[in-house]
């Protein structure tokens, strides 16, 4: 069995004074085992090209294989490879510019913010360049319509002149359909601010603009007119929420100075261990298994992920819209709810204690820190009373409050489990982010939802084009 580092410990739930005994995943084993096979046979379905039954359209089951293909056609063709390429226009684009911001939203957006929190330094952008190894700050703008939040950004940009490198920018646009509002009009401001600090250099304006988008729509059209010489796929049968593996996360993510090949890794080992592992070894089956059984035998339909990081906000974030957008149809589906703890412990944790029994709660906990532990320390100041847990450091505090935090819930039988990240690196946010998005299909079909497509996020926008065109 391919080895893995990300480990699901889900001992809490299977405690009876939880409700859910021993047994809950072993006599669901037939059940999860179809759903797998269901999943693994959309993704053979679509690879083929074949007729897809009228009941499971859309089918974008293109997700799943893709950071294998990736990661073969890299090793096979190198720099001619998509990743290869991905990898050298993030090169360029760091041997150019100083600033990228990264335009778009929802699936276009979550992504790449969830890499940048989790992988890449917490002050990235306040770093100096040689600090950032070169690599260029990263602002993300086009995931609201937030009029002021995006004048704070023109304002950074403004101040910079194309002359030197220090103050060259660049614009990642991404838009799978081309035609989202909050990414088209956010394009159009940026790219009329690139062409004033391009002196209107046309030829230099095409070279800093990198669109990632499908092969048809109003985006696409526009990066012909442009010239862009470089511009991305997002391939069909992929769906928004399902592209952080595509350019849509892997182009920031290089732009980063991430390990993209790292991050890949990491997803194709979760598929070898979605496809081999038994019920009970594997991660993706036991997640769902145990989700769906507390939601059908115990009613608690909220899926609380509770981050024990703060790079690993954006990254529950990313989850939220993943398992909100895909399951929540026909008046079913979770609700997801992700907290970052400790902080949240003073805020929400009140209710996950003493509230509704209604939801499960499934920590996400970094095993080892990139950084040496800050210990408390002696002060000759003890007025705080921290001197008998001088030698402590941060990381023993954070044990501490995991450990206190599930034993309590557990005592009120409260069931949690705990998902396991050796660190919060690429690989082990590639297994994360697999595991969850084949989590969240297998959990579809398990119910009888179609994961894929979202069709209740239309209503929203053809009301707003109209009242936005009757003005
Ligand atoms: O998951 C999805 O499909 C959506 O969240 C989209 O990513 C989002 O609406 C942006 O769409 P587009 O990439 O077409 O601009």
């Amino acid at each position: 069995m391919p080895t893995t580092g990300l480990r699901y410990d889900p001992q809490g739930v299977y405690l009876p004074e939880h409700g859910l005994a021993e047994n809950t995943l072993t006599e669901m084993c037939d059940r999860l085992g179809a759903a797998r096979a269901e999943v693994l046979a959309d993704a053979e379905l679509w690879a083929s090209g074949g007729d897809v039954p009228a009941e499971k359209i859309p089918l974008d089951a293109g997700f799943i294989e893709l950071p294998n293909r990736l990661l073969d056609e890299y090793r096979s063709s190198g720099d001619a490879s998509e990743l290869g390429q991905i990898i050298a226009t993030a090169q360029r684009l760091r041997e150019h510019v100083d600033r990228v911001v990264c335009l778009g939203i929802g699936g276009s957006y979550m992504g790449a913010r969830a890499l940048f929190e989790a992988c890449a330094h917490p002050h990235h952008n306040e770093l100096a360049r040689a600090r950032r190894d070169s690599w260029p700050r990263i602002y993300f703008s086009g995931n609201n319509v937030d009029n002021d939040a995006m004048a704070g950004t023109l304002d950074l940009l403004r101040d910079c002149s194309a002359t030197s490198v220090d103050g060259r920018w660049a614009i990642v646009v991404i838009s799978k359909s081309g035609g989202t509002l909050e990414t088209a009009s956010a394009f159009r401001i940026f790219l009329a601010q690139l062409r004033e600090s391009c002196g209107s250099d046309d030829a230099q304006v095409a070279e800093l603009v990198v669109p990632i988008t499908g092969d048809s729509g109003r985006l696409s059209d526009l990066a012909t007119a442009l010239g862009c010489p470089q511009r991305f796929p997002i391939p069909d049968g992929v769906g928004g929420r399902f592209s952080i593996f595509t350019a849509v996360g892997l182009l920031p993510a290089a732009l980063m100075g991430l390990d993209v090949v790292a991050l890949l890794e990491g997803a194709a080992a979760m598929n070898a261990r979605f496809r081999q592992a038994a019920v009970g070894d594997n991660p993706v089956l036991d997640y769902v298994g145990i989700c769906q059984s507390l939601e059908a035998q115990r009613d608690m339909a909220i899926r609380v992920l509770s981050v024990w990081s703060n790079g690993l906000e954006a990254a529950g974030l990313w989850y939220d819209q993943l398992l909100a957008e895909s399951l929540g149809k026909q008046e079913v589906g979770p609700t997801p709810l992700t907290v970052v703890n400790t902080r949240d412990l003073h805020s929400r944790g009140q209710q996950h204690q003493e509230g509704r029994r209604d939801r499960v709660i499934t920590n996400v906990i970094v095993d080892s820190y990139g950084r040496d532990p800050i210990a408390i320390g002696e002060s000759s100041l003890d007025q705080d009373k921290l001197n008998e847990l001088a030698d402590k450091t941060l990381p023993d505090v954070m044990q501490a409050a995991i450990q206190g935090t599930n034993q309590a819930y557990h005592e009120d039988n409260r069931p949690t489990a705990d998902i396991h990240l050796p660190r919060s690196d690429e690989r082990a946010l590639g297994e994360f982010f697999q595991m969850m998005m084949l989590a969240t299909v297998v959990e579809g079909r398990l119910i009888g939802i179609n994961p894929y497509g979202q069709p209740g996020v239309e209503a929203y926008k053809k009301h707003m084009n109209t009242f936005l065109r009757e003005k």
